[in-house]
């Protein structure tokens, strides 16, 4: 049980001089609140003592989360005694075994509850701080991953040696977020029925277990984050606790990425600005260990979570790509929401990156099975730039907040205003030009306070004109004040505003921010980002955009360059990456267009950029990291042949990976001119091997490829570049499979692993693992070999959920060759549920791929086709040719076999239709399914010249399985035109491969067919 004491503190000594009745007179509104506080978090009252107050969670009845109600109801009532100015509270909870004594009636004074736990509890109570919660161990264990909390002095109690250890309770984890505590000066008008579908949402969302997505729309000021507050009410009031998460997007150009997820999560491990590195990195070891504990994907997961929160370290790749982070940041929210029902609320998406927004759709998209509710909020100009946000889906919901009524908009005005109408001119006005806009009658009431009695401020035509005069009534200093705030951002510092200099310092700053509040222009956050800092920010966001639009442009530059110094001057420089970039950015354009000298900047701005460009790489945002690393490059000189190379190499690594490979192409060849032109010798190598990469995979000749890369590696050698060797010779092994060349090409590969592993460059370690499981499927090996150094390579990528689905692709294949079927399928059911749970679009085709061919392979084609045309639909949808082309030859196989011509001669063309010329096994396949159905319809000749093109491209290779798969054709065209001896002898050379290779279904196969053949069985399969 859970027991909360509370103590007011300040009346004492006024109640002493005072009539006992009296006291009692004015105590008593106070003790009423402290009662329904105590009881609107399920607490009972257990009895009044003097001034203080005890009341049990848990007792009569215990629920789970009792001793996290009592600590959120101490903290609500500390907020509360912190607004009222007559009051002051101490307050402690504690937890622990009590007496309990059954049948009481507290009502009547009778006590519940006995023990220690409860003189405990008032010692702690007595030793809190003013309008503080002091909680004991066991409370502290129990809520600490739902309440944040700050070490506090252990405290002495009667009967105990030792003093007891104590925590004090800052705020619930819940209520973090920057904008929830919305300011709302009246009480909402109208708006019921808006309010309406996001209450029934919320009520959906928990009652069916499933996601739902609602997008507020409107212009500026409309209300949209109104209603998001009104919702937070809803949920605050539940009796049930509800997860309420909260990020923003931000007004800066190209966005910082992923910045209101990151958000969430900072917030969810309460990681500050100000933190330290190892610092945050154990804050949200912390918290991925509470909401994930146990599971195996954990620290996977956390990888993921510490790149979005920037703690990516040296900003290498948590690795994968773009669908990876999705699954695992998706991972993480699904775990959030199944211990509670979750809120995630969205701020502005107007301002998202494409990426933010990919990934709010992919979630509602995905997350299945736990309650979860999505709410976005955003101005018209979203729905410009994506026309279908959130259209198609059966759980998303957009609403589009018309203006107020006139009568609401009247009543509004009444209420800010305190009295019923204007005069009637006036008000007509207002009304008129206010159209129906909250903010506009809001801000239009505020000047009217400002002007004085008496006097009728103009009716601007905007709300940018109102807010743009009321800054214009203040005193000269409060208004340089906010413009530098503007520069700093929506949310701001003293300490960031006092280093732009334009404004009062010191005392007379602090001073000033408490006028602006008074007048509303800006707010005092209770939780700062930057530790010990408080954080304001501005009331509205158009308040700040005006007081922007009001610097002189002259002095803006100068406000940027000392903004990025102070956000420098706070360390981790990686986190806050792109508001540094912002920043610098801006001081180069206004300096640029005013014709100043922009030369000293350079060298902070580029290093800025190149850390913003690398912190996005750790996203997988590549196209947005490519923006960040141009604009550097475009800051060197010509002549800086070393750095712009070096910057080249990450733009041409970030294009490719976004998909750009023209452009990749041309910017590397460029980087291998600058680096040879600078005698960077290593980096040089560095980037031939990512072009080579790019060009092979165009179709570029293979053995020119593999002299780039023998010539790298020697390079690299001298260099003792560990990275840049791994790199190397896990292009060196794919090149070389791909040209079927040897099993040279497992060599290389495994020599790329040693290195990595050697330099513990785990990305390329865990790729190069994986081609290495490919080869093992085509090459002559047998197929137990194998599958043991495969079942090797899947115990390396232990805890990498996407790696060893990667693995299990091919070890798949493996066990079905060796007629482990149970196992193939199983392992294929695995790899397709990781991909299937991800949404990887390409991955999960090739998961039907495996699985049709295993199916094939244990010779049910009915079974083969079903998954081989799920993949194939899969790939045309997204307009794939390169799988699509094999896939389709297997589909021709699995169709023929069931005896269905037409359409395997139809999927043989759309094999050859998107098979590249240099496709081995694209091209090998179709023509072997298409010499089958010719020679179905006698066509003989034509059915052997295409085998002979196919054992053209393929008796150079190594692919065993391949090579059988041409002879098994053959055997079945010559059977078909009368001449069983030539059958017999392609079997018989089939049969031995597959015997090799331990291949039993297959060999069986085989050896039924030559049976069939001669009438005898005339081998044994092994
Ligand atoms: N229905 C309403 N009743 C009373 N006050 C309202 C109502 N709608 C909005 N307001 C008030 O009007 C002001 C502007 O609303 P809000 O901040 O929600 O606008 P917004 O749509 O989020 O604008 P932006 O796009 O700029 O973020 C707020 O102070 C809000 O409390
Ligand atoms: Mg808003």
């Amino acid at each position: 049980m859970t027991v909360l004491f509370a103590d007011l503190v300040g009346f004492t000594a006024r109640a002493e001089q005072m009539d006992p009745e009296d006291v009692r007179a004015l105590l008593s509104p106070y003790y009423a609140r402290l009662r329904s506080e105590l009881e609107r978090f399920g607490g009972t009252v257990e009895k009044f003592i003097g001034d203080a107050v005890m009341a049990l969670f848990g007792a009569p009845v215990t629920h789970e989360d009792d001793a996290e109600r009592a600590v959120r109801a101490a903290l609500a009532i500390r907020d509360w005694a912190a607004e009222e100015e007559q009051i002051q509270v101490r307050l402690a909870v504690n937890t622990g075994e009590a007496l309990v004594v059954l049948g009481a009636r507290p009502g009547h004074g009778e006590g519940m509850a006995a023990g220690d736990v409860v003189n405990t509890a008032a010692r702690l109570q007595a030793a809190a701080p003013v309008n503080g919660v002091l909680v004991g161990e066991r409370t502290f264990r129990a809520t600490r991953a739902v309440i944040e909390y700050r070490p506090a002095e252990p405290v002495a109690a009667k009967g105990k040696r030792d003093p007891v250890p104590v925590w004090e309770a800052v705020q619930p984890r819940s209520r973090l977020g920057v904008d929830v505590p919305h300011q709302a000066r009246t009480v909402l008008v109208g708006r019921d029925r808006e309010l309406g579908v996001l209450r029934d949402a919320l009520a959906r969302v928990r009652a069916e277990r499933s996601p739902q997505l609602v997008t507020l729309v409107g212009v500026p000021g409309i209300g949209k984050s109104r209603l998001v507050y009104e919702l937070w009410q809803v949920a605050e009031a539940e009796p049930e606790l509800i997860w309420w998460r909260q990020g923003r997007s931000l007004p800066y150009g190209e966005g910082v990425s992923f910045w209101a997820l990151a958000e969430m999560v900072k917030a969810q491990a309460g990681i500050l600005e100000g933190d330290a590195p190892e610092q945050a990195g154990a804050k949200l070891a912390a918290m991925t260990d509470d909401v994930l504990g146990g599971m195996p994907e954990a620290e996977w997961v956390t990888r993921h979570l510490g790149a979005l929160a920037g703690l990516g370290g040296d900003g290498a790749p948590a690795g994968g790509d773009r669908s990876e982070a999705f699954a695992a940041w998706r991972q993480f929210v699904e775990a959030l929401a199944e211990a509670r029902p979750l809120v995630l609320v969205f701020e502005d998406l107007h301002w998202a990156d494409d990426g933010l927004l990919d990934f709010v759709d992919y979630l509602v998209d995905w997350a299945g099975g736990v309650s979860l509710l999505v709410v976005g909020t955003a101005r018209p100009e979203l729905l410009a730039r994506r026309p279908g946000w959130g259209g198609g889906k059966p759980n998303a919901l957009t609403l589009s907040l018309a203006p107020l009524s006139e009568g609401d908009t009247a009543r509004l005005i009444g209420l800010l205003l305190g009295r019923a109408v204007l005069e009637a001119g006036q008000q007509a006005g207002l009304l008129a030009h206010a159209g129906g806009n909250p903010l506009y009658a809001e801000q239009y009431v505020q000047m009217l306070a400002e002007h004085g009695a008496g006097r009728q401020p103009p009716l601007p035509e905007s709300i940018q004109g109102i807010i743009a005069a009321r800054l214009d009534l203040l005193a000269a200093a409060d208004k340089r004040l906010l413009q530098d705030a503007a520069v700093i951002g929506k949310v701001f510092w003293p300490g960031a505003v006092a280093a732009l200099g334009g404004g009062p310092g010191g005392g007379e700053l602090d001073e000033c921010l408490h006028g602006l509040e008074r007048r509303q222009f800006v707010r005092r956050e209770r939780r700062s980002s930057v530790a010990g800092q408080t954080q304001y920010a501005f009331g509205h966001v158009l308040v700040r955009d005006v007081a922007y639009g009001q610097i002189p442009r002259a002095a803006r530059a100068g406000k940027h360059a000392a903004a990025a110094g102070w956000i420098e001057s706070l360390g981790r420089a990686e986190d806050h990456a792109e508001m540094l970039a912002y920043h610098y950015l801006s001081v180069l354009d206004l300096a640029r267009g005013a014709g100043q000298d922009t030369a000293g900047l350079a060298s902070r701005a580029r290093a800025a950029l190149q850390a913003a460009g690398d912190r996005v790489v750790a996203l997988n945002a590549f196209a947005a990291a490519a923006g960040y690393y141009r604009t550097a490059l475009a800051l060197w000189p010509q002549d800086a042949h070393q750095q712009r190379a070096g910057l080249l190499r990450l733009l041409g690594t970030a294009l490719h990976e976004a998909g750009e490979l023209d452009q990749a192409e041309a910017v590397l060849a460029e980087g291998s001119r600058v680096a040879a032109a600078a005698g960077a010798a290593a980096l040089e190598a560095r980037i031939r091997i990512l072009l080579t990469e790019i060009r092979t995979s165009h179709g570029g000749p293979g053995d020119q490829a593999l002299a780039e890369c023998q010539a790298a590696t020697a390079v690299l050698e001298a260099a003792g570049d560990l990275e840049g060797l791994a790199e190397a010779w896990t292009l060196t092994g794919m090149i070389r499979f791909w040209l079927g060349d040897s099993p040279a090409d497992q060599q290389a590969l495994e020599r790329a692993m040693a290195y990595a592993r050697q330099g513990g460059h785990r990305r390329v370690q865990l790729q190069a693992s994986f081609w290495l499981a490919v080869t093992f499927t085509l090459l002559p090996i047998p197929a137990d070999t194998a599958i043991a150094r495969a079942e090797q390579l899947l115990q390396t990528a232990d805890g990498e959920p996407w790696s060893e689905a990667d693995i299990l692709r091919p070890l798949s294949e493996l066990y079905a060759y060796s007629g482990r079927f149970a196992d193939a399928r199983d392992a294929i059911a695995r790899a397709r549920s990781v991909y299937d749970r991800s949404g990887a679009k390409i991955r999960r085709a090739m998961g039907a791929h495996l699985a049709g061919q295993i199916e094939l392979i244990a010779g049910d084609p009915a079974a083969a086709e079903h998954h081989l045309r799920e993949s194939y639909e899969a790939y045309r949808a997204m307009g794939e040719r390169g799988f699509l082309s094999s896939v389709a030859g297997w589909l021709a196989e699995a169709l023929y076999a069931q005896g269905r011509l037409g359409e395997a001669q139809q999927a043989t063309e759309q094999a050859q239709a998107a098979a590249a010329p240099a496709d081995i096994d694209a091209q090998a396949r179709w023509r072997a399914a298409r010499a089958k159905v010719l020679a179905r319809a006698g066509q003989f000749p034509a059915a052997q010249t295409l085998l002979d093109e196919a054992e053209a491209l393929v008796s150079p290779t190594c692919w065993a399985a391949l090579q059988a798969g041409i002879l098994l054709a053959r055997a079945e065209v010559d059977r078909l035109a009368g001449a069983p001896e030539r059958a017999a002898a392609c079997l018989r050379a089939a049969l031995s491969i597959y015997q090799d290779r331990h291949a039993a279904p297959l060999a069986e196969q085989t050896a039924a067919a030559l049976a069939g053949l001669t009438g005898h069985p005339s081998a044994k399969p092994a």
